[in-house]
């Protein structure tokens, strides 16, 4: 089987004219990069680098835009996109659910009303259903943890961010514990709907984890990791795994960091992926990288995390794929569109695309990679 090579990127981030929970609270990404119209033109760019796999989202929104009512419009658009990336002999890894929501659905309370499992799983049956041949990696739920921890506990993401409700610390806490248990529980029912539909699909979770190595961090650790992936541990065929930072206060040295002062630390991604065997999954990186507006910090950070995810695989850790993120530039949620995570620089006056140099770093990796 070929090792998966390639970048990531989610619809509300990168498409435009999306109409969802993010854009009726204060959060609109308006056109963002208008990948919904020139998908084909940026996969053109992502081949060109020697990509032969790429993760997208596909918009609950635009599928169901009002409770119980399918618009197969757009499922013909993201049938578009799937056969393109093909024609390119590009992998396509899907997402159904990726920070977003419609705004019925956060109308009737979004992930902490119960019922939500069941009009994800709704939506997930009438999407696996029409691209059953076309798709063979489904990821349900993007970094349900991340998702908990910025709108039910932090309060700085839709629905509750800049309201003035709930200031009483553990009224959160409740919140975020039935979100965090409904997600959960969205991913099994869908990995359930997903096999029933098509056996051979391989289907997983994309999971945030840190390197969490201070004193206090088993109990973190637990919350953040063990927890979660033991929910879920037998609904899934892989392990998609996001890494970006570690939390650690490196005594011995200064890590650097990125232009959002995430620190950067490539050895973590070691630990954490030899700390994920225990789940004996094959694991996919499904997003890695860094905000980097002058590309000065992108090659090594992409090299330096190969480095160590080849290390870890040389120690029998059965990695398959490491997609990156992102692929262009986009709309980084509450922080709008000044970091740029892209291999891919946009202007965003006139859309026009630049491959970052940075990316023929990563092309030539690419191209020479063995373990
Ligand atoms: C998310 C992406 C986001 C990236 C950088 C991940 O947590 O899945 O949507 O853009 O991190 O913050």
């Amino acid at each position: 089987m070929k090792f998966l090579w390639g970048a990531a990127t989610s619809a509300y981030q990168v498409e435009g004219g999306i109409k969802n929970d993010w854009s009726e609270s204060g959060f609109d990404a308006g056109i963002a990069v208008d990948h919904y119209h020139l998908f084909e033109k940026d996969f053109d760019l992502a081949k060109q680098i020697s990509h032969n796999a790429h993760r997208f989202s596909i918009e609950w929104s635009r599928i169901e835009p009002e409770e119980g009512k399918f618009n197969l419009k757009e499922i013909e658009h993201y049938k578009k996109v799937i056969v393109a990336l093909r024609q390119r002999g590009v992998e396509p890894f899907v997402t159904l659910w990726h920070f977003t929501n419609p705004v019925w659905f956060a109308k009737m309370g979004g992930w902490e009303n119960k019922k939500s499992v069941e009009y994800f799983k709704r939506y997930v049956e009438l999407v696996v259903g029409q691209f059953k041949n076309d798709v063979q990696f489904w990821i349900t739920i993007n970094e349900p943890d991340v998702y908990t921890l910025n709108t039910s506990l932090h309060r700085i993401w839709p629905p509750e961010a800049r309201a003035d409700g709930r200031k009483w610390k553990w009224s959160r806490i409740i919140a975020s514990w039935k979100v965090i248990h409904n997600l959960l529980a969205a991913h099994r029912a869908a990995f359930a709907t997903i096999k029933k539909i098509d056996p051979g699909a391989q289907v997983g979770i994309a999971k945030n984890e840190i390197h969490f190595h201070k004193i206090n961090a088993p109990l973190k650790k637990f919350w953040w990791s063990t927890y979660p992936l033991n929910r879920i541990k037998n609904h899934q065929d892989f392990i998609g795994l996001n890494y970006y930072l570690d939390l650690h206060e490196h005594k011995e040295k200064a890590l650097e960091v990125s232009d959002i002062g995430w620190k950067i630390d490539p050895r973590g991604l070691y630990w954490v992926l030899k700390d994920l065997k225990k789940y004996q999954k094959p694991i996919y990186i499904t997003e890695n990288g860094l905000a980097d507006a002058k590309d000065e910090k992108r090659a090594k950070f992409i090299a330096d995390h190969i480095y160590w995810m080849k290390k870890a695989m040389q120690e029998g850790i059965d990695v398959r794929g490491y997609l990156h993120w992102s692929l262009i530039d986009n709309f980084e949620w509450d922080k709008g569109f000044w970091p740029r995570f892209g291999l891919i620089e946009v202007d965003y006056k006139t859309l026009e695309r630049k491959i970052r140099p940075s990316s023929y770093t990563y092309k030539k990796l690419i191209e020479t990679f063995h373990v």
